[in-house]
């Protein structure tokens, strides 16, 4: 039964594996490739490194990145070392890495095929312009539109993706160049818990769609959020009001978390 201002989002398989908030990594890969169509081609974005020629991302990232650069007046100082990358290329770059620099090197830089959040358009390798970067491992200082990145780059819905201290659950070393799209308001609340993202798609699931869910008010939003185990053909009750835009994300583990944005004291929506 749907009451007023109540919708449903009926779950299907394909949504545990797709979406902003996948965790991809060596314990859950990749399970569906990102259909072309999601892709588009990075031009606004100077390439920093020539290693990978016509580079893609996933649209949105791909606005958002164009965006978070711009806010930064960055655009002249940091540029795009890697996107997208197919399964078959990751899997060159690995066993490249694996001949140049050896196992220990590789398995802290690279990632395996299908373990790598490159193959999800979601990732990007930001570096120095002009720097002469190293492709797999790319120079990103802290200081000036560097550090304005770092700070305004959850605004955006970017996270740091592999921190110092998250060796343990990554897997990966730190890789202050690894920037991933996980979308407003994730970003934030992640950095403003400290967890990386093995840390936050465990912490998610306690706000099941029948318990309490989570609130956080951002920017003229009121925003709710829940998870919801995957079940084939399952409906899940939303409460939209007026205005209210919804967005679904699967985790790539176990179900979807359901991202509600209502709209605070008359707002027009838009943002
Ligand atoms: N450098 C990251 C871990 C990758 O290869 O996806
Ligand atoms: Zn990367
Ligand atoms: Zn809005």
């Amino acid at each position: 039964m749907i009451r007023t201002g109540e919708s449903m989002i009926r779950m299907n398989p394909n949504m545990i594996h797709t979406g902003p908030l996948i965790l991809v990594n060596s314990e859950h890969p990749l399970q569906s490739a990102i259909h072309s169509k999601y892709l588009a081609p990075v031009q606004q974005i100077a390439p920093a490194s020539t290693e990978e020629k016509h580079m893609r991302l996933e649209r949105t990232c791909l606005r958002q990145l164009e965006a978070l650069l711009e806010a930064c007046r960055a655009e002249a100082q940091i540029g795009i070392v890697s996107g997208y990358r197919t399964r078959m290329e990751q899997q060159r770059i690995y066993e490249k890495s694996y001949v140049d620099n050896g196992p220990i090197f590789t398995a802290s830089y690279v990632a395996r095929p299908n373990e790598s959040e490159h193959q999800t358009g979601l990732a990007a390798d930001v570096g120095e312009l002009n720097a002469g970067v190293d492709y797999l491992c790319p120079s990103f200082p802290d200081h000036g539109v560097f550090a304005d990145f770092r700070r305004l780059a959850t605004d955006y819905g970017f996270v740091q993706r592999y921190k110092q201290g998250k060796e343990h659950l990554t897997h990966i070393a730190c890789e202050p160049w690894h920037y991933r799209y996980v979308g407003v308001p994730h970003a934030t609340l992640m950095v403003q818990y400290g967890m990386c993202l093995e840390e936050y798609t465990l912490y998610m699931q306690q706000f099941t769609w029948n318990g309490p869910h989570l609130f956080k008010k951002m920017k003229g939003h009121l925003i709710e959020m829940f998870f919801a185990e995957s079940g084939e053909g399952k409906e899940i009750p939303i409460n939209m009001g007026k205005g209210a835009r919804v967005e679904v994300s699967g985790n790539n583990v176990n179900g979807c978390i359901v991202t509600i944005f209502h709209r605070l004291g008359g707002e027009e929506d838009g943002s």
